[in-house]
C-alpha cells in the first residue's frame, strides 16, 4: 500500500497544502519546527486512528480555526481509496471512501509502522510504556484484540470500584465471584495473544538487532508475568490465576485494587546477559527501541499481506552511517517517510523524494 496524495486543512501549523509522494522514500527535510513531524502525525493520525504524540483534538486544529481535515488517496492492491480524518463538534470523525467509519478500520486501508525518539521510552522506563507498546503492536494487524483490552479495562476499573465498596459494605463481597470470572477469562486471552506475539517478536527483533549491530550481541525478549513463575505453566494459568485471587482477597480489598493480571504485566528486554533497561547503554537502548519498532515491518506483512507504509521521525541524525544503511535496506520495497533537517539518507536504487518544509508550507 501507498499513499500517493495528501491534503492538509487547517491541522496544525498548516493551512491548506497539498501533498504528491514517492511510493518510494520521501525525505522531508526542513528546519526546526517548520511542520515535519505535523505532516508524519497526520499520517499516523489517518491510519492509527490517533495522534502518536498522545494529543487531543484541539490541539491537532490549526490555532483558532473551527475544524481540521487530513484526506489520504491511498493505492492498495491496484485499489484507490480516499482515506480522512476530521473534527466534528470537538471529536474525531473518520470516512472511508466519502462514509463514517470505526476508527478501528482505518488502519487496514493504511497501515504505518513509526518510529520517532520518544520509542526509547519502551527500553528506559517504567513496565506501562512495554505494556502499551505490545497492545498497540497487536491492535495494530488485530483489531480483536483492541476490544479485548477495552473489555479488560472496564471490567478492571469496576471490579477496583467494588473491592473499594467492599471496605465500607461487606454484603458486596458475595459478587465479587462475577467480576473474577470475566477478569480471569479476558485476562487469559490477553496474557496467551501477548505471549504468541512476543515468540515472533523475538525471532524478529532479535534477527534485526543482530543486523544494527553487526551480530556482536543478541536482544532477547521474556513476557513477565505474576500468575506463573515462568511460561512452562501457561496450561495451567486459570488454575493459578484463581487461586491467587482466593489467596490475595483481603489484601485487594484492603488496596481496593486488583494485584494480578495483565496489567501488571512487563516484557525484559535483554541485551546478551543484561538487562537493558537498567545496563544498557544509550547506543544499545536505542538499537533495542529501533528492532523492537521496526520488526513490526515483516510481522504486519506476514499478518496482513501487504507492505505497511514506514515513518521514521528525527532518527537518521542519531545513527551512524551503517545502521542508516542497515535500515533503508529493510525498508526497501516499502513506501516511506523520513524526516530530518538535512537529506543524508543516500538513495541506491531507491525511488525518491525529497520535500522541504518551511512553515506549515512546502517550498
Ligand atoms: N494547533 C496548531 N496550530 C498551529 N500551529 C501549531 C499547532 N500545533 C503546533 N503548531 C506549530 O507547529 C510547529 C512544530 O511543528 P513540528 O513539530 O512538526 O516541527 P518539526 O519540523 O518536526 O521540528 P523539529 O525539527 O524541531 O522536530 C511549531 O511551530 C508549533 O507552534
Ligand atoms: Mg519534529
Amino acid at each position: 500500500m501507498i499513499i500517493k496524495e495528501l491534503n492538509l486543512i487547517q491541522y496544525r501549523n498548516y493551512l491548506n497544502e497539498n501533498f504528491s509522494f514517492s511510493p518510494g522514500l520521501n525525505v522531508i527535510i526542513g528546519d526546526n519546527a517548520q511542520g515535519k513531524t505535523n505532516l508524519i502525525e497526520s499520517i499516523y493520525l489517518v491510519s492509527r486512528g490517533y495522534s502518536h504524540r498522545g494529543s487531543a483534538v484541539s490541539e491537532l486544529i490549526h490555532f483558532d480555526k473551527p475544524d481540521f481535515s487530513v484526506k489520504a488517496t491511498i493505492l492498495k492492491d491496484q485499489v484507490t481509496h480516499l482515506l480522512s480524518a476530521r473534527s466534528l463538534n470537538g471529536k474525531k470523525q473518520f470516512l472511508l471512501n466519502g462514509k463514517t467509519t470505526d476508527r478501528e478500520k482505518t488502519n487496514s486501508v493504511l497501515t504505518t509502522i513509526l518510529f520517532e525518539p520518544g520509542d526509547l521510552k519502551i527500553v528506559k522506563e517504567g513496565p506501562d510504556k512495554r505494556r502499551r507498546f505490545l497492545n498497540e503492536e497487536i491492535s495494530g494487524f488485530n483489531p480483536q484484540y483492541h476490544y479485548l483490552i477495552k473489555n479488560y479495562e472496564k471490567v478492571l476499573m469496576q471490579r477496583n470500584q467494588l473491592l473499594k465498596n467492599i471496605q465500607f459494605n461487606k454484603s458486596l463481597l458475595s459478587t465479587l465471584s462475577i467480576w473474577n470470572e470475566q477478569l480471569i477469562d479476558l485476562g487469559i486471552k490477553i496474557i496467551r495473544q501477548r505471549v504468541a506475539y512476543l515468540h515472533r517478536l523475538n525471532r524478529e527483533a532479535g534477527s534485526l538487532y543482530q543486523i544494527l549491530c553487526q551480530g556482536k550481541e543478541n536482544l532477547t525478549l521474556y513476557y513477565h508475568n505474576n500468575i506463573i513463575d515462568s511460561l512452562d505453566e501457561l496450561d495451567q494459568i486459570k488454575e493459578k490465576f484463581e487461586q491467587k485471587l482466593k489467596n490475595f482477597e483481603d489484601q485487594e480489598i484492603a488496596k481496593g485494587s486488583t494485584i494480578f493480571g495483565p496489567h501488571v504485566d512487563d516484557m525484559l528486554i535483554m541485551i546478551d546477559q543484561n538487562d537493558a533497561r537498567r545496563f544498557g547503554s544509550q547506543g544499545q537502548q536505542r538499537s533495542a527501541a529501533i528492532a523492537l519498532k521496526l520488526s513490526q515491518i515483516k510481522i504486519v506483512q506476514s499478518q496482513t499481506g501487504s507492505l505497511p507504509v514506514v515513518l521514521l521521525d528525527d532518527i537518521f541524525s542519531e545513527l551512524d552511517e551503517k545502521r542508516r544503511n542497515s535500515i533503508l535496506q529493510l525498508i526497501k520495497e516499502n513506501q516511506s517517510f523520513i524526516t530530518g533537517t538535512e537529506d543524508i539518507s543516500g538513495s541506491e536504487g531507491m525511488t525518491k523524494k525529497v520535500i522541504t518544509i518551511r512553515n506549515g508550507k512546502e517550498l
